[in-house]
């Protein structure tokens, strides 16, 4: 009697251990810090298989979900800050430098050679993010408008980054003190072949068939939207805010519904996430992440209302194309994966 109680006792202690794992609190666990890094760009293809890219040349893989990470400077380009990356698998990726020259560089080979596959000296060009269709092919880049123009930059890839081409945005027009953010290379985002656009400074808006003006903080330089994310081409959000006042929990997201013929429903959630935001990633139709210089937010409402997970800050947050790991990268050398039941 006495031992068979001791082992029911022993065995609904074990499902108790085992449940309770089941739904561990979701945490932040960091796996790189402490180099003199700014990480901006981030590319999640598999649970195992994350790149990411930043300043100083930097570029940093891992092929053992987060083990182990080869950091690589980029020869020739040391200096460059390289605010985006597009990784298609272990041994390919495109990554994006900003200015003078605007360049995207490709490997074929995990990142041992780069082959310079798009390079523009125009004087004021400055790319800010690129955006791929899974599978197609087809990846944009966007820039902030050459000096004396006001029609965003934009070139245009068939074959995942290998050639580029520049392809003018016909009539679309940015605002005076209207432009893009680069800060994680998440601004823009594919449906199907055509791109979502947000822009920011002296005022915010939302491009898709047509521009819609976004409810979140704009008018200065350091305002506006700099990362949207859509679930399933039907549901989408946008955060931002201002990233020279990066705690104010007000005005720094905004939800939309896509509806039939491109168009766009617009709303504000209940409540903010905790500061100025620069990255938004779906986890599922409810679950969402948001990270920026000031903390990470995580919400279970489809970005109604945000819980603060950590004040640790971040640039960029991505989940796993294929798979479902999350991870996040940030200043100072800075990649962590989202930890728990989320
Ligand atoms: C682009 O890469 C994807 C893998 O992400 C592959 O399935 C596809 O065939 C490639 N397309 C081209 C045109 O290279």
């Amino acid at each position: 009697m006495k031992t068979s109680s001791g082992l029911k006792c022993l065995f609904l202690f074990s499902l108790l251990l085992i449940a309770s794992a089941l739904v561990a609190q979701p945490g932040i666990h960091m796996l790189q810090s402490g180099k003199p890094v700014s990480f901006r760009g981030l590319s999640v293809v598999s649970d195992k298989i994350i790149w990411a890219s930043g300043s100083s040349g930097t570029v940093v893989r891992s092929v053992d979900g987060g083990a182990n990470w080869e950091w690589i400077t980029v020869p020739g380009y040391e200096k460059r800050d390289f605010r985006d990356i597009e990784a298609f698998d272990a041994d390919t990726a495109v990554i994006m430098g900003i200015a003078e020259p605007a360049v995207i560089l490709k490997t074929v080979d995990g990142g041992k050679n780069w082959e310079k596959v798009f390079e523009d000296h125009a004087k004021g060009v400055f790319l800010d993010a690129m955006a791929f269709t899974p599978g197609s092919g087809l990846g944009i880049a966007i820039g902030d408008p050459l000096e004396g123009t006001n029609t965003p930059y934009q070139v245009i890839t068939h074959d995942n980054g290998s050639t580029w081409k520049k392809v003018s945005m016909g009539k679309t027009t940015l605002q005076e003190g209207e432009a893009f953010f680069a800060s994680s290379g998440s601004n823009l985002v594919m449906i199907g072949n055509h791109p979502i656009i947000v822009s920011g400074g002296r005022s915010s808006r939302i491009l898709f068939a047509d521009w819609s003006p976004l409810p979140i903080v704009q008018g200065g330089e350091s305002t506006g939207a700099n990362s949207v994310a859509v679930y399933r081409a039907r549901y989408g959000i946008v955060v931002g805010g201002d990233f020279a006042k990066d705690t104010i929990s007000t005005d720094n997201c905004v939800l939309f519904d896509i509806g039939d013929h491109a168009k766009l429903t617009i709303r504000k959630p209940k409540s903010d996430p905790h500061g100025y935001r620069s990255s938004v990633v779906y986890l599922s139709r409810k679950k969402l992440l948001t990270c920026g210089t000031s903390g990470v937010d995580l919400s279970g409402d489809g970005g109604d209302s945000w819980t603060l997970l950590s004040k640790e800050g971040f640039h960029v947050c991505q989940k796993a194309k294929k798979g479902k790991a999350v991870f996040l990268a940030g200043g100072n050398g800075k990649i962590a994966r989202l930890e728990g039941t989320f």
